[in-house]
């Protein structure tokens, strides 16, 4: 029999709560793995009242000792002081990391010259301004698209790492210089601060595409977790007002090398309504009064950035598109409880003028989309911490029912606080089939 290989997206732009439902599925797999972004990721699991952002290493790491193993994937571009941060982090509140996390040898690595690049660039005037996380995501993605990047295997070649370090500072400190006006960066600390952090990394660098396809051979089960969402993909997203990888169900097999073979499932994440962080296309984006009261409830700021998400409403016609785009089995919603004290809710369930599927293309058409909404009643009574659908009311599950016609797709879980057991899993779900074929342990 197949191993289960599930991959877990953002289905629309990111911080839909994939933290916490990785780390409640993450007690079924035998390893976790992240296949694209880096730390611009925030993903915030609750644990006992308290809170952990991890932002490079799969959230799974969370659970006891010994299993999941946690594995970050060829396609994450990875700051090495990010990382041993994390790693320190972790150890701090008596989490074991060593023995379980496994970083690719030739996941890309970011240095101090991508931020400055990009924080010049993201201020220049004339320049698209994006809204990044500022962590030098995409200054590292197109260094690597321009073959001229730096692989987490070269930084034990000192005499390669110097050179590329000090090649690359000739060309970045003159751009940034004439172009920014930046104050130029030194090769030398840069050199020493990298060797320094290779050696904390050391313990963790392996050949994880072999790991996994082994894992995969002996029948353990694989969680991909994707960072992000759907709309923020490099493709497929609201271009440019995305982030630098594919964040889609595509991305999963390109950046941990397993094949499209091996995947038996896709699993969304959705928001009961909708958020965005940074510039770009938001539809059902909602402001004033109604808008403020979603941000305060929902808490709606930056886990990474600490910037007030913009709030608006469930959006069929995306998450229709996310739907297609991962042949998803399943959607998971969360935060059904932020609606809990809201009289009506609008969903939107198409877009004027747009024939059914297709998606505009660019910004300005973006801009030419007008939501069509069908306002359902709230339920206007406390949703928070239940764990059986038939104890919801009966409009939070009408409204829940809709909003699976709606988006064309399974509901499999829904989830009604932060905590891992404020959750339900619908019993009759596909997701239900599916964590029960992925019960194996790792050996
Ligand atoms: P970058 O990924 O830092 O290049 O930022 C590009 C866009 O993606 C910006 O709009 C960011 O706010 C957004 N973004 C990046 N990571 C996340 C995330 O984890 N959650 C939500 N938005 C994100």
């Amino acid at each position: 029999m197949k191993a289960s290989c599930v991959i877990v997206i953002g289905a629309q732009w990111g911080d839909e709560g994939k933290g916490k439902v990785v780390d409640l599925l993450a007690g079924r797999f035998a390893w976790i793995a992240r296949y694209q972004g880096g730390h611009n990721a925030g993903h915030t699991v609750v644990i006992g009242g308290r809170k952990y952002v991890l932002q490079l290493i799969p959230c799974g790491i969370l659970r006891g000792q010994g299993s999941p193993r946690a594995v970050i994937g060829n396609g994450v571009v990875v700051d090495p002081q990010a990382l041993v941060t994390e790693i320190a982090t972790l150890e701090a509140a008596g989490i074991e990391v060593k023995g379980r996390l496994f970083i690719s040898r030739r996941a890309h690595v970011i240095l101090p010259y991508h931020r400055m690049i990009e924080l010049a660039a993201e201020s220049a005037p004339g320049r698209v301004k994006i809204g990044t996380t500022s962590r030098g995501i995409g200054p590292a993605y197109e260094d690597k698209m321009g073959r001229r990047g730096l692989r987490i295997f070269d930084l034990y070649d000192r005499g390669l790492l110097r050179a590329h370090i000090t090649n690359a500072l000739a060309e970045k400190n003159a751009i940034a210089a004439a172009l920014y006006g930046s104050a130029p960066l030194d090769p030398g600390q840069i050199f020493e601060t990298y060797v320094a952090l290779s050696e904390q990394i050391r313990p963790y660098v392996a050949e994880t595409a072999l790991l996994l396809n082994r894992a995969a051979d002996r029948g353990e089960s694989i969680l991909l977790e994707g960072a992000q969402g759907v709309l923020l993909d490099i493709d497929h997203g609201t271009y440019p007002f995305v982030t630098s990888s594919s964040t889609t169900a595509g991305g999963a097999c390109i950046g941990t090398s397993l094949a499209p073979t091996r995947i038996t499932g896709a699993l969304g994440v959705s928001k009961a309504y909708c958020t965005r962080v940074g510039g770009g296309p938001f539809p059902t984006e909602e402001n004033g009064p109604r808008a403020d009261e979603l941000r305060q409830r929902g808490n709606e700021f930056g886990s990474v950035t600490g910037r007030p998400r913009r709030v608006g409403w469930f959006d069929a016609p995306l998450v229709r598109y996310a739907v297609m785009l991962n042949g998803l089995d399943s959607l998971i919603l969360t935060k059904l409880d932020v609606l809990d004290s809201l009289e009506r809710i609008p969903v939107c369930v198409a877009y004027r003028g747009l024939s059914e599927g297709s998606m505009p293309t660019s910004v300005a058409e973006w801009e030419q989309v007008e939501p069509v909404y069908q306002e359902l009643p709230g339920w206007q009574c406390s949703t928070e911490g239940i764990t059986d659908y038939a104890q919801l009311p009966p409009r939070a599950r009408a409204y829940l029912e809709f909003l699976g016609q709606q988006a064309g797709v399974d509901i499999g879980m829904i989830s009604t606080g932060p905590e891992r057991d404020q959750t339900i899993l619908l019993p009759h779900s596909r997701l239900a089939g599916m964590l029960d074929g992925a019960a194996v342990t790792a050996s």
